[in-house]
């Protein structure tokens, strides 16, 4: 879909609240509609402790207790994508809160790549209906009276989406603060060129949409930041701004992901966000187990 046919309405000015994981450097928002007490959570965490195979809840607590303190309605829970640096939080949030949970309609393809990695039998559904609704680039949906609506921007995975709510954007990985550039392109099913594309879709939305990122990691000993413009990111993104070339930024991204090492929570996150954030299926006695797959990521 081109840029100008998304229904965006800067007019719409939600409020953001965000929540910062210093574990994974993640930012999850709370996304309040200016006209009711409706909103939205994107991109929640788990805590874990892999060493120690613990998982809590303290993220998740801290947003559910922002919304009941500030009287909200959930209305959805949104994934930008499959994350693969931290778990999600989202089953927890609306087993206590309620609430939709949304994804980009390719998640189908990215639980059909690591079903098979896992090796995960039959049981594991590979059709995305862990989810509540499967968007598609373009879809709207309301959250109290704003519109909200995705946009579909593979490249850093299959099953990325960008979603725009009023004056804001959340851009999952496909954008970094104008300083962190861009996201790796190289797990199965990304691809830099792809991402290149997606990149331009989002910088040809309106220059004063405000953008959230998912991620921040201080680059240059800065402090933790997770709001820009488009217009921002436009001119002075290090990996794609001032009018990079395609082909620029596909030989820039592919050598810097030859070099990077594996994200430390890389197994459990997927094999627990290809569920929906949920832990697979309990054993005979009732324990629950995550895999480590061996020479095969
Ligand atoms: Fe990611």
């Amino acid at each position: 879909m081109l840029a100008s046919n998304y229904p965006v309405d800067l007019a719409v000015k939600p409020d953001v609240k965000a929540f910062f994981d210093p574990a994974t450097n993640t930012i999850s928002y709370v996304v309040k509609d200016p006209s009711s007490n409706a909103c939205a959570v994107v991109d929640s965490v788990m805590d874990i402790d892999y060493a120690a195979g613990r998982i809590s809840y303290e993220h998740a607590d801290e947003i559910i207790d922002f919304i009941q303190k500030s009287s909200l309605e959930l209305e959805w829970l949104i994934e930008t994508h499959v994350h693969a640096d931290h778990l999600s939080g989202a089953p927890y949030i609306q087993q206590k809160l309620g609430g939709k949970l949304g994804i980009g309609n390719q998640i189908t393809v990215v639980q059909e790549t690591f079903g098979k990695v896992f090796n995960e039998g039959t049981e594991f559904q590979r059709d995305g209906s862990q989810f509540d609704r499967l968007f598609q680039d373009g879809d709207t949906y309301k959250i109290g009276n704003m519109t909200a609506f995705a946009i579909y921007t593979p490249g850093h995975t299959p099953a990325c989406m960008v979603h725009v709510m009023g004056n804001a954007a959340f851009t999952g990985d496909t954008l970094f603060m104008p300083d962190g550039g861009s996201a790796r392109a190289d797990f199965p099913g990304g691809d830099a060129a792809t991402l290149y594309d997606s990149i331009q879709k989002v910088l040809a939305l309106p220059e004063e949409l405000r953008l959230f990122m998912c991620h921040d990691y201080g680059p240059n000993g800065r402090d933790i930041q997770w709001e820009t413009t488009v217009g921002d990111e436009k001119r002075h993104n290090i990996h794609v701004g001032g009018g990079k070339t395609r082909e620029e930024f596909v030989k820039f991204r592919t050598d810097r992901d030859a070099q990077l090492d594996m994200p430390k929570l890389i197994i459990p996150s997927l094999q627990v966000n290809m569920r929906a954030g949920r832990l697979p299926p309990s054993d005979e006695s009732g324990k629950t187990f995550l895999k480590v797959p061996v020479n095969s990521l």
